[in-house]
């Protein structure tokens, strides 16, 4: 018999919709044109391309022209950085930067290299126990030299979401362009950038069950940015290269199903979610819940567990067939704790023990009840081994 396999990873990444791969196959045979090629093979992908902006356009509330297409998170977040730091560094000498500790490291090495290379100021606020920034903090580092904030909507680590329409606010207050990392909360909460009240935003397809390696930037009508790729004229000079049609149109069809399924899909991971906490917290000794109890993503599980070693808890979980990760990276064997947890204020032991499991659509009540009791086994086991 075939080991039972449980999928609790979703925030690491989704399967691809059968409905979005249906969407894209005619994209890899037929209407392979380049979309920036003028004859009626190029024209077909253009209008795939088109129609695709058309429809992430409505979801996010905005114009199809402030959509950006990318290859994905990362680049989303560095061309939001890089493009307008530079944008207003050279317009109007604003060079300095505020993010968070608990980003993304596609945020956060980029602010880093920006500061340590390119003549830039940095600001890392400080977070709460459960994660979230405070507006008060956020608005006492702001300065007449500030260009750019960028603070994540949703955690990937500990799921909380962050308050982002006052902090937005504050921000426009001094004039200040606001970047948020929607990365993690795409397909889960709003992205209706109006209401937000965000500059920019980053999206990226494969966490709301489209394809890797594609992506997209929300930027606001007026805003310039500097194409942080440069090259031949696409995305009307803001970002160079042929454009993805396969996965474009997978993206937008991954974001069109998201929100029109939103109610039901939310409900089922929130449910699966609760079971899973109440489950951990009742049943596991010395777990506690990481992140906001109530303001975090409905498909978000995560917790320390005391006196164990995540990466131990992990590969015991993987033999009885369950995928999970943890926010600590294992370098050399040498266990470094999750730098989330101790912006948090955790101690570094204790980080060490953090594990994240991320519910999806195909989760069910079977597989929350055999991860917790493999929880309880595993835990116990890992322990007895220190
Ligand atoms: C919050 C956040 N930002 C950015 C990224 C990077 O996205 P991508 O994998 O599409 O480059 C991730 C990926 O895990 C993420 O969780």
């Amino acid at each position: 018999m075939s080991m039972r396999r449980i999928y609790l990873d979703h925030a690491a990444t989704t399967p691809t919709d059968p409905r979005v791969v249906d969407a894209m196959l005619p994209y890899f045979g037929d209407i392979y044109g380049n979309s920036h090629s003028a004859h009626s093979f190029g024209q077909r992908a253009e209008v795939a391309v088109e129609d695709a902006r058309e429809t992430m356009a409505r979801v996010l509330h905005c114009k199809p022209s402030e959509i950006i297409f990318t290859s994905g998170g990362s680049e989303s977040d560095n061309l939001a950085l890089r493009g307008a730091g530079w944008t207003r560094k050279r317009m109007d000498g604003r060079d300095h930067l505020i993010t968070s500790p608990v980003e993304h490291s596609a945020i956060i090495r980029t602010v880093e290299q920006m500061a340590e290379m390119m003549g830039f100021s940095e600001t890392i606020l400080p977070v709460a126990a459960d994660g979230m920034i405070d507006p008060e903090e956020f608005a006492g580092a702001i300065t007449s030299h500030t260009a750019l904030a960028s603070l994540m909507y949703a955690n990937n680590e500990v799921g909380t979401i962050n308050p982002i329409p006052p902090l937005a606010a504050l921000a426009h207050e001094h004039g200040v362009l606001f970047h948020t990392d929607a990365v993690q909360a795409g397909g889960q909460v709003s992205l209706d950038v109006d209401a937000l009240g965000v500059d920019m935003l980053s999206l990226s397809a494969h966490k709301f069950y489209g394809p890797k390696g594609v992506g997209a930037l929300f930027v606001r009508e007026g805003i310039d940015l500097v194409p942080s790729q440069s090259g031949g004229s696409h995305e009307e000079g803001r970002r160079a290269g042929t454009l993805n049609t396969p996965g474009i149109v997978g993206m937008a069809k991954a974001l069109e199903l998201a929100y029109d399924e939103h109610e039901a899909r939310l409900e089922h991971y929130r449910m699966m979610r609760d079971m899973l906490i109440d489950g951990v917290l009742e049943r596991v000794p010395g777990a506690q819940l990481t992140g906001h109890r109530t303001q975090r993503l409905p498909s978000h599980a995560s917790f320390v567990f005391e006196g164990v070693e995540s990466n131990m808890l992990l590969v015991h979980l993987d033999l009885k067939g369950i995928a999970a990760s943890s926010g600590s990276a294992c370098k050399t064997g040498n266990p470094e704790p999750s730098g989330v947890l101790l912006a948090m204020g955790y101690a570094p032991l204790l980080a060490l023990g953090s594990l994240r499991m991320t519910v999806g659509m195909q989760t069910t009540e079977d597989d929350i009840e055999y991860t917790i009791n493999a929880l309880v086994e595993s835990v116990e086991k890992v322990r007895a081994l220190v």
